[in-house]
């Protein structure tokens, strides 16, 4: 049996403004009915594929245990252990206390942490890959999922394989966002993959990495578990040794400097969603490449993302191409199709302003 870990922390600023802190990215339908967290949730729930899940372990904010609970429920799955950070220190103490939380049960309890704001249209095959992971986990290996990269992106991890890789295959390194010099030199010569931020593990091992690399994280996590509370159903980590926690992601924190890394290959659709641009990309279009929402109507227009959150706000593109435009009701974005990174920016300036 296999315990999902989703992680529900980050908040998703690229999609702004239909991702906001109060409500971010992977809570939001942005797709089809359903959330980007439910998704994730249904894709490791139960039998399939060889493989069985228990219930999920989620680790989150305070604010969002409630939407948490409601849309797993909504999926019609047991919401399984709602771990509550009372800050978010990023992925490695969040992982940490999934791996001290499922220790207390088996401390070889082998645990499939996913991110819950990622595109995987195919559940079956993420599933047949998570089953070709499971003996290396199983013989002490931290399993990563590689992606076939694309482009010299650097807001990816980079996996340099070993030998060519097909089913399980050792890493030789992982180098977390590269610049973009050594991103394109890692591309070109094919012997590298994206790191699709999903990992399996069994808690014993990536304790004792975290033991070895990053023992900082290890003992103030091991406290705030120690110490957490459970309140109506959920475990609340005590604040004042998490907030002692680095706030390190797991993969400068573990997974750079650990050695014995195993890598399965991952050939169909993924997609991280980490801008406008890339929803555009999965979107269904018209024959001229316009993604035209409800309440939304484009006119000569090529290329071009128009979307209408508000049933109250009509919106209406004349002789655009390759633009975004997205309107909610409190709040516009327009901005040309590759410019579509900088929306974070615009939502640093936003906050600065207050
Ligand atoms: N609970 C919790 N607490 N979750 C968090 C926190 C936190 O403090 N910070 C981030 N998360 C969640 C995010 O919501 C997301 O689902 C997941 O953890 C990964 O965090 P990101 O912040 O999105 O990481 P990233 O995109 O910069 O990089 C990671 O993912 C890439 C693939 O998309 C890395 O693993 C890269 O190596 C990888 O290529
Ligand atoms: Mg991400």
């Amino acid at each position: 049996i296999i315990h999902p870990v989703i992680l529900c922390g980050g908040s998703g600023t690229r999609l702004w403004p239909l991702s906001r802190k109060s409500f971010p990215k992977q809570f939001t339908p942005i797709l089809d009915g359903r959330s980007l967290f439910q998704a994730t949730a249904a894709r490791l729930n139960g039998p399939g594929e060889g493989l069985d899940f228990a219930a999920p372990v989620v680790v989150t904010n305070a604010m969002f245990r409630f939407v948490v609970t409601e849309q797993l429920v909504g999926e019609g799955i047991d919401p399984g252990a709602i771990l509550i950070e009372p800050e978010g220190r990023n992925t490695a103490p969040a992982i940490c206390a999934a791996a001290l939380f499922l220790s207390r049960t088996d401390p070889d309890a082998l645990m499939l942490v996913a991110p819950s704001d990622h595109l995987i249209p195919d559940d079956r095959a993420l599933r047949s890959a998570v089953a070709e992971g499971v003996p290396s986990a199983l013989s002490g290996h931290l399993t990563l999922f590689g992606i076939r990269p694309t482009r010299p992106e650097t807001g990816y991890g980079y996996l340099e394989l070993a030998a060519a890789a097909e089913g399980p295959t050792p890493l030789r390194r992982f180098v977390e966002k590269p610049d973009a010099e050594t991103a394109a030199r890692l591309i070109d010569d094919g012997q590298h993959l994206w790191n699709a931020g999903i990992f399996l593990f069994r808690a014993s091992d990536i304790l004792a990495a975290f033991e070895t690399h990053a023992p900082e994280v290890l003992a103030a996590v091991r406290e705030a578990v120690e110490q957490a509370e459970v309140d109506l159903g959920f475990l609340r980590l005590a604040p004042e040794p998490w907030s002692r926690a680095p706030d390190i992601s797991v993969d400068y924190a573990v997974m750079e400097r650990s050695a014995g890394l195993h890598v399965v290959p991952y050939d169909s659709d993924w997609s991280d969603l980490g801008g406008w641009d890339a929803i555009w990309s999965v979107l269904d279009k018209d024959a001229a490449g316009n993604a035209i929402s409800n309440h939304a109507t484009a006119i000569d227009c090529t290329d071009t993302l128009l979307r209408s959150e508000s049933q109250d706000v009509e919106l209406v593109g004349i002789g655009l191409s390759d633009m975004i435009a997205v309107a909610m009701n409190d709040a516009v974005l327009v901005a040309p199709m590759d410019r579509a990174q900088e929306v974070k920016d615009a939502v640093a300036a936003l906050k600065a302003k207050g």
